[in-house]
């Protein structure tokens, strides 16, 4: 595991604890639902993303709190909806039931209605200075709602057969606008200059892509034990993916150039971005 991965995940794990228990618990089954919607099995690739950019022009990790808090309850929150029976009908995430097989339809809809407020929540809170939180605001808000645009795009492809340029259009907005966004509020939060808020969204533009081009090639060739998520659902349910289209062996070309790209986009930010370039080979080769 890459060492920003690694660190990331001890951290995100305790931030959102101590976020988790500053928030009403008034009804313990919804608070329980949240935590389980957000559990340790996540691979926390945004919030890296989001502490990654903020080291690679020179922030620290702590100005990137929010960040990673916020682009990670937006993730949550969209897998949580995206398992629910109307959606992508899945029983298995990270290895455990579904939230809506652990408890209910309406208790997982409502935790993932939660998580997106309180993304919110996360980025008002912070000690940054106001136009910081306000620009973050911006940034998050387009994500979330390009990710939903990405959502419906994909289920109305079901069975469809989209083409390549269709299929990157629905590719861009359910995954990569988030992991775009991840890295934006980190460069943001640790006061970018537009040249490296640029290099930046050029890495996170490829990287997004590919991570989900390689999410679409696990789905063919993953082990549900490794997955963690039910292995073949893609086929199951007729979905548009890259390997359904392009074929597995191109889909796996595809996303190493892509994520050459990713790496060139770098250059100009130097060894601080080292942790990022760890990440993007990381994410490649992943097996989950
Ligand atoms: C899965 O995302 C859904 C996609 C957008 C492809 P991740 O692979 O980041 O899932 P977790 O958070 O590690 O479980
Ligand atoms: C997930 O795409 C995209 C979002 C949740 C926004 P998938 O439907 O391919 O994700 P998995 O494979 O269920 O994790
Ligand atoms: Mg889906
Ligand atoms: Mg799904
Ligand atoms: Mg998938």
């Amino acid at each position: 595991l890459p060492a920003l991965l690694r660190a990331s995940q001890a951290r995100f794990n305790n931030t959102f604890t101590a976020f988790l228990a500053q928030q009403s618990q008034l009804d313990a089954r919804l608070i329980d639902a949240i935590g389980y919607a957000m559990q340790n099995g996540g691979k926390r690739v945004r919030p890296a993303l989001a502490w990654g950019a903020s080291l690679a022009v020179g922030g620290d990790w702590a100005m990137a709190d929010s960040s990673a808090l916020a682009v990670e309850c937006i993730h949550g929150y969209s897998l949580a909806h995206d398992d629910l029976p109307c959606m992508d009908d899945d029983d298995l995430r990270r290895g455990q039931p579904t939230c809506h097989r652990q408890f209910d339809e309406a208790t997982a809809l409502l935790a993932g209605d939660a998580l997106q407020a309180l993304a919110f929540r996360a980025l008002s809170g912070s000690k940054l200075p106001s136009a910081t939180q306000a620009a973050q605001t911006a940034t998050l808000a387009s994500a979330a709602f390009d990710m939903v645009v990405g959502q419906q795009l994909d289920l109305a492809a079901e069975g469809q057969h989209l083409e390549r340029q269709p299929l990157e259009e629905v590719h861009r907005h359910k995954t990569g606008a988030l992991i775009r966004s991840a890295v934006a509020l980190g460069a943001l939060a640790a006061q970018a200059t537009p040249e490296q808020l640029a290099a930046l969204d050029r890495y996170a533009d490829r990287l997004g892509l590919a991570f989900q081009v390689h999410d679409d090639v696990l789905d063919v060739i993953g082990d549900t034990a490794v997955l963690g998520k039910q292995a073949g659902a893609d086929q199951l349910h007729d979905k548009s993916t890259y390997p359904a289209l392009l074929g597995l062996e191109t889909a796996q070309a595809l996303a190493q150039q892509l994520t050459e790209e990713a790496l060139a986009a770098l250059a100009p930010l130097g060894v601080n971005a080292n942790p990022l370039r760890e990440l993007a080979r990381f994410l490649l080769a992943r097996d989950h």
